[in-house]
């Protein structure tokens, strides 16, 4: 009779022998394990010295991290991508990957909160400066950089006034001073625009924006030059920034619909920009497809099919006429610190996502209390652009 193992062992060994079919699943497996196991020493020396592909530990890089990465360098158009835990985890792995205590960054002063606090609370504490620029203006930036800057930091389109950086010609003045640009994209995504094509040296993302669609996955995403990666990648390890399987797993899933969404995003984003705009109870619209935005001839050079859903605007009514808009929108269009899920949203930006600025920072942003940003998602744009004109004051008591 063979002996049966006990109960215990049978539970803790469960599974661990059952490698999956040959045949490829649709939609790739979600590899949850944190560790692989190994017939002998040789075959994982053989994956410890890149010798061979394969996965070892989670934090060293994961079956889902690798098909996102792969993913996400492709449609960027880039050698190699490393993924991270958060957006805020992949501008870290990018400046401790690339920087040491001495070195100088310029940076756009409308850059994300959570980049500017690294730039201004953190990078200090290990020697690194930070200066702020108007990253539109190709002469703030050149004159800005200096013979210990190393990296310049811009966005593709900016949070909440959508400003857009003129990238080749910022591409052109890193060239010549030996800088890397860094970019942003997380609001433009490669189905609109992808900067390596224009010379960018990195783009990195969100996930929980665009490229994860449904604020459902956590994560961030660097991609661009293998050598680069390479050592930004060693930083994530070191730091302990990798991103979790099933994350990786979901932002891949979302991913597949990006080029899709962000046409749907793009349409309704204008049309309710348009709309907007012709509101009396509506002063101003910032939306880098309309005729008046500063920035509306680089956008349409670099991003011809568009910018994408988000966009901005000022109520003539100012602070009291935000929450008189919140509340006549209720949960149609609801009131959410995040932005780019495929339903649409709004956030008082004065009050949230810039609330640690200075009165002066904002009004040099040009954030005022009666901005609202909007978020416009997937649905059709006029069922938005019904809702936007009951919750606005009547057109007849505007005069
Ligand atoms: C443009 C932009 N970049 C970076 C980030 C940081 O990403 P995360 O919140 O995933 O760390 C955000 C977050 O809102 C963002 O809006």
């Amino acid at each position: 009779m063979t002996s049966r193992p006990h109960p215990t062992t049978l539970a803790a060994r469960a599974g661990t022998h059952i490698a999956p079919g040959a045949a490829l699943p649709l939609t790739p497996a979600l590899v949850q394990s944190t560790v692989h196991t190994y017939p002998d020493l040789a075959a994982l020396h053989r994956v410890l010295d890149d010798e061979e592909q394969g996965q070892v530990y989670y934090r060293f890089g994961h079956y889902n991290g690798q098909v996102l990465e792969r993913a996400v360098a492709d449609l960027e158009g880039a050698a190699d991508a490393v993924s991270t835990a958060s957006g805020m985890a992949a501008i870290t792995g990018i400046v401790f990957g690339l920087l040491e205590s001495g070195d100088h960054v310029v940076a756009d002063r409308n850059a994300y909160g959570g980049t500017r606090t690294l730039l201004d609370l953190e990078l200090p504490r290990l020697g690194i400066e930070t200066t702020l620029v108007d990253a539109a203006d190709a002469g703030e930036v050149r004159r800005a950089i200096t013979p210990r800057t190393k990296l310049l930091l811009v966005e593709a389109l900016t949070n909440p006034t959508m400003r857009v950086p003129d990238l080749p010609a910022l591409v052109e003045i890193g060239e010549q001073a030996g800088v890397t640009v860094v970019v942003d994209s997380t609001f433009a995504t490669p189905a609109l625009f992808r900067p390596i094509e224009h010379g960018a040296g990195l783009v990195w993302h969100s996930i929980p924006k665009y490229l994860g669609g449904h604020s459902a996955a956590m994560g961030g995403i660097v991609a661009g030059d293998a050598e680069l990666i390479g050592r930004i990648r060693a930083s994530v390890v070191h730091y302990g920034g990798t991103l979790g399987p099933f994350d990786a797993w979901m932002a891949l899933i979302g991913l597949k619909t990006l080029p899709l969404r962000m046409a749907a995003h793009t349409r309704g984003g204008l049309a309710v920009a348009e709309f907007l705009a012709s509101h009396p109870a509506v002063t101003h619209v910032h939306h880098p497809s309309l005729p008046g935005h500063p920035h509306a001839e680089v956008a349409a050079r670099m991003l011809p099919d568009g910018v994408g859903g988000m966009l901005s605007f000022e109520l003539a009514a100012g602070r009291a006429g935000v929450d008189d808009l919140i509340r006549g929108l209720g949960s149609a269009i609801p009131l959410s610190p995040s932005l780019a899920d495929v339903a649409t949203t709004l956030v008082h930006p004065a009050t949230t996502t810039h609330r640690s600025l200075t009165p002066e920072a904002l009004a040099e942003l040009g954030i005022t209390h009666g901005l609202v940003r909007l978020s416009v998602g997937i649905e059709e744009p006029a069922d938005l652009i019904a809702e936007l004109e009951a919750a606005l004051p009547p057109r007849r008591s505007l005069g």
